[in-house]
């Protein structure tokens, strides 16, 4: 699968370093690199629900996506956005927002609460040894899909794909003979761009 023959010497150095990393990083992502991961979340929030059945673009809560490294995780207040107005039938999980931006029952802040961010359990995570840029992707017109798989048909968010570098590099390969969106690209193999 590696070709030793690309191996340069700075690739040789970065291989060395990765090594160095490795045995913890391997420790606790084994096996089978996380995929099919599913953690229980704090909030029983659902994709289905709100980027399935009512359509909300992904890009509005993950607004990082197209333009830095981290897709990011909405804070509290893009959730308010709505929430503030929506809350069937008195619901517990909707509490829990309210909550977490310390809103009384008048839907103010409630200086007597506490501010408490929601500790969302992160489910993607790749080694320390890892550069990855969503906006390099998405910009160039990859879904999120090719990725992270049918996420507005999931309640609770699943890691569809394996992480591992194979994912990376073959789809590097591909796209570079095939193009995204009937536009050319080019998706470096070179070890130093993925690795510090
Ligand atoms: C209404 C806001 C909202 C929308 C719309 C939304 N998400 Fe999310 N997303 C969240 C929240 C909150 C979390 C963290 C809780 C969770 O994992 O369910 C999250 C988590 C994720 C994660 C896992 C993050 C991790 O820890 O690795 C992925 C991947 C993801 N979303 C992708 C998508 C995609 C793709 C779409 C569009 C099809 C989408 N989201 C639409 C709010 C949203
Ligand atoms: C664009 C509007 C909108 C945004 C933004 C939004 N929601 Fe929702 N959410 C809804 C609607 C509409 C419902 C369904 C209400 C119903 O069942 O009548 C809902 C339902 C829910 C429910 C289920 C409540 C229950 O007990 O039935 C949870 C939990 C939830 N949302 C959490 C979140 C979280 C967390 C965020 C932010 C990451 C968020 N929502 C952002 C519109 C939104
Ligand atoms: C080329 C593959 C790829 C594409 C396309 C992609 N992601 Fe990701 N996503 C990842 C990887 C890999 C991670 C873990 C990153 C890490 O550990 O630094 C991740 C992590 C995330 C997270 C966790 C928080 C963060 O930013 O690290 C969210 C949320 C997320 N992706 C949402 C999205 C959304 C929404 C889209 C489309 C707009 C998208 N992703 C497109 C591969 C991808
Ligand atoms: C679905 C196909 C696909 C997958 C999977 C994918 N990439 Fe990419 N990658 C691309 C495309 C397309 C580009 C953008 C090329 C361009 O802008 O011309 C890119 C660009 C990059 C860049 C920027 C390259 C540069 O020259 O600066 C990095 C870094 C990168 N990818 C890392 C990763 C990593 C790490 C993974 C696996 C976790 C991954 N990619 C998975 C298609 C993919
Ligand atoms: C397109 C991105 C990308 C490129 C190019 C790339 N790697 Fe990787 N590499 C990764 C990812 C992602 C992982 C982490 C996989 C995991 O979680 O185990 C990884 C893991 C590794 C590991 C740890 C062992 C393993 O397989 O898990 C070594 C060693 C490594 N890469 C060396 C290299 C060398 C040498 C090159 C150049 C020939 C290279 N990589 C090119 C993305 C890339």
């Amino acid at each position: 699968m590696l070709n030793s023959r690309r191996l340069t010497v700075g690739a040789g150095a970065v291989l060395v370093l990765s090594l160095a990393v490795l045995p913890r990083a391997v420790a606790w992502r084994l096996p089978g690199h996380n995929q099919g991961f599913a953690p229980g979340q704090p909030i029983a929030f659902s994709h289905r629900l709100h980027a399935g059945d009512l359509g909300i673009t992904c890009q509005y809560c993950h607004f990082g996506a197209d333009r830095s490294r981290y897709a990011g995780i909405p804070p509290v207040q893009v959730c308010l956005n709505c929430h503030r107005y929506v809350n069937p039938n008195d619901s517990p999980e909707i509490q829990k927002l309210y909550d977490a931006a310390g809103l009384g029952d008048d839907m103010n802040r409630d200086p007597a609460k506490r501010l408490q961010p929601v500790a969302w359990v992160r489910v993607h995570e790749l080694p320390s040894f890892v550069r990855f840029d969503h906006s390099r992707h998405v910009v160039a017109g990859v879904n999120c899909r090719e990725c992270h798989g049918p996420v507005e048909r999931m309640d609770r968010i699943r890691q569809t794909a394996t992480l591992a570098m194979g994912m990376c590099v073959n789809c590097h390969r591909r796209v570079n003979r095939t193009g995204v969106n009937g536009r050319a690209v080019h998706a470096s193999l070179d070890c130093g761009v993925c690795h510090y």
